[in-house]
This record gives structure tokens, sequence and C-alpha cells, in this order.
């Protein structure tokens, strides 16, 4: 049922993090006004400048925040003092240093139970792929459209390290229970698609027991559950070069953590770049949404960064809820975003330096008004 009124947390965190995010939240404030839906934002402030700062990762109850909102939107985390990144110190709930802000990425994923992180793999209309040199393939749009599916709780994330004889070992987890619901996810979603009905499992199950397991499981559940679809099998590092290579053969990737970390950037390179690539934790009672670019401490506090990603994330952020609570303004909503953002790469002008170079560019909160005027032109 539609809401009252939404409840969102916002995470700016550090680095562009805080700028971009003020971004979608220009662009979300205007949702509400224009398509009368009440959001309560709280931005709630940490990341590793909080943690340099406070030697907390978040002011207490931010956590509680978390859970009690409809959703999160983060910004970025990860902050540099004198060029070296902020870890917090040994102790809990993790016995090794982490890279501060851990607690809104990691923790959050892993006690929210945000078990898929959907990452859209998706070249809009004017966008150039970002491979620089002699080649000279140009996508079409149309043809890079696939969405990885990153299992977001476990593998090498579990943040336990162990000495051993001569150095350290960190363990890489896959049980059964994480992997039969990130691949159902997957599959679902090749269903909800339509497209190609196809999902690809990426792994490195030729090399790690783990990841057999996870493909095993993978092959059971397609099989037993999904015969409408397709099957697809990549080892993660031929995968790499054919997600470029050969990017339209792809409809659902699913892979487990750290292989969908890295494949998920990889990806960007055929699809505008990290400045268009969003992220959606999701899990089945809560969600985050995030640009899954980083802190980018180098172009902080310029005015430079590219706000579209933070954008797209909020927009996925209300496609998202308006599907949870069958809100047809929020799908509405979610809709417009997009074709303003759409427009505004079509026509090629009010983009960031990333997008059209260092002459041209425009800054971030004029790329972020931008979209907000094409928004109030569509509503
Ligand atoms: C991401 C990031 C995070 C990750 C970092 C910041 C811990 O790279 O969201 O992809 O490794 O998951
Ligand atoms: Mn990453």
């Amino acid at each position: 049922m539609a809401k009252e009124s939404y409840s969102i947390v916002a995470l700016p965190g550090d680095g562009i993090g805080p700028e971009v995010l003020a971004q979608a939240l220009r662009v979300l404030r205007a949702t509400g006004e224009l398509f009368n839906v009440n959001f309560q934002i709280e931005e709630i402030p940490c990341g590793g400048h909080y943690y340099a700062e406070h030697e907390i990762e978040w002011p207490e109850g931010s956590f509680e925040k978390c859970v009690a909102a409809d959703a999160i939107l983060l910004g970025a985390v990860g902050h540099e003092v004198d060029g070296k990144t902020v870890f917090t110190k040994p102790g809990k709930p993790y016995p090794e240093p982490q890279l501060a802000g851990f607690a809104q990425v990691i923790l959050n994923r892993q006690k929210l139970d945000l078990y898929a992180n959907v990452r859209p793999v998706k070249l809009y209309p004017g966008v150039k792929h970002k491979i620089h040199g002699e080649l000279k393939q140009v996508w079409e749009p149309g043809k890079v459209d696939y969405v990885v599916i990153r299992e977001n709780t476990e593998d090498a994330y579990t943040g336990e390290t162990v000495e051993i004889a001569g150095g350290r070992m960190t363990p890489i987890k896959i049980t059964r229970a994480a992997t039969e619901r990130v691949v159902r996810y997957a599959f679902n979603l090749a269903r909800r698609r339509n497209k190609q009905k196809k999902v690809t499992c990426v792994e490195k199950s030729n090399i790690v027991g783990a990841h057999r397991f996870f493909r095993e499981v993978f092959r059971e559940i397609g099989q037993r559950e999904f015969p409408d679809i397709t099957l697809d099998y990549a080892y993660v590092d031929a995968f790499c070069q054919w997600q470029i290579r050969n990017p339209e053969w792809y409809d659902v990737v699913v892979a487990p953590n750290l292989a969908g970390d890295i494949i998920s950037d990889n990806g960007a390179t055929t699809a505008g770049g990290l400045g268009l690539a969003v992220g959606g934790n999701i899990g089945d009672e809560h969600a985050m949404f995030e640009p899954i670019h980083g802190s980018a401490p180098k172009h902080a506090g310029k005015d430079k960064a590219n706000p579209l990603a933070a954008i797209l994330s909020m927009q996925m952020m209300l496609d998202w809820l308006g599907t949870r609570h069958q809100d047809e303004r929020l799908l509405r909503a979610a809709e417009k975003v997009e074709t303003a953002v759409e427009e505004l790469l079509k026509e090629g002008k009010t983009l960031t330096y990333d997008l059209i170079g260092e002459e041209k560019a425009s800054r971030c909160s004029e790329v972020g008004a931008a979209v907000e005027m094409k928004l109030r032109t569509l509503a």
C-alpha cells in the first residue's frame, strides 16, 4: 500500500559523496513536490572523515535509523589524510583495521540482509564508451544492456582474516542459503526483463572450491525452478574480456561478491564510465542505493564530479519503493527521472568533464539543476 510519507536516510559520506548526493536529494525533493509524495529525509554524517574526527563510524543510533527507514541513499565512503586512506583501529566487530566507512557499506549490507547488489550496465543513447586508445568500435545503445547481480553478504567479504604460518588467510565463504536467494533473484529478474531470458553465472569455479558450490546451486535452482531461462556460464577472468568485447551477449549476470565487485566496475567501461554506474543493495525488507564510483578524494570539493550516478541511484530507489508499496506516483516519478537523465545525455550539452571533456564541462551542481529542470517539464 502507498504510504502517507516515506522516510529516507541519506548518508553523504566522504570525498565527492556529499556533492553528488546533494544533487540526488535536490531531484528527490523536486520529485516529492511534482508527484505529490511526502519524503522525510534525514542526513547522517559518516565515513572516514567522521571517523578521523570522532573515532566512531557515525553518531550513536545511526544504524537503528537505517533499520527504521523506508530506504537509504549513500554517497560514497573512503577518506584520505595526507594521501593515506583512513582505517579504523583494530577492534570489534572486526579484529583488523578496516576502511572507515565500512559500517555504512559492509555492515549495512550484511546486517540489513541486503543480499542482492543490483548493478545495471546500460549504455544510454548519446553516451560513448570509455575505452581509449586505438579501439574504434562504438556500441550502439541497446546493445549494452545487462544487469550484474552481485551476491552481497559473503564470499571474501566476511571480515575474517587469520594468522597462518608465514602470513595471513582470508576465507571465501559460500552458503547454500545465500546463494539460493541471490540466484533466484537473478532468474526472476531475467523473467521480468523478458529480453534474452538468460542468466550467466560468473565465478572462478575452475579453481575455487567454494565457487564450484555457487555454480552447482545456480545450476540446480535454474534447472529445477526456471526451465524457461537459459543457463550460461563464464569464469570471471575470461568474462572480463568478453564483457568488453561482446557486451550484447549478456542479459542478467550473477556472481559471488568479489567477482561481482570487479565485473561491475569493468562493465562500466562500456557504459559511459563510473560517472554513470549505479547500484542498489536490495533485501527483502530493506534497501540502500549508491553510485558505485567511490569517494574520489582528488576530485572532492570541486563541484566537478558527475552527479548522474547518484541521481540514477535515487531513481532506482523510487522504482524499488514504488514496486514495494504499489505506489503509482513513485513508479511514474522513477520513469520521469530516468527520462530526464536520458534527455540530458542525448542533448550532450550540460554534462560533466568525464562525459564531454574539461573544456565544455558543466559543474556537478549545474548538471543536478538541469536534471531538475527537465523533470519539471516532464512531470
Ligand atoms: C563497492 C565498493 C565497496 C566494495 C568498498 C568501498 C568497500 O568497492 O561498493 O563496490 O568493495 O564493495
Ligand atoms: Mn567496488
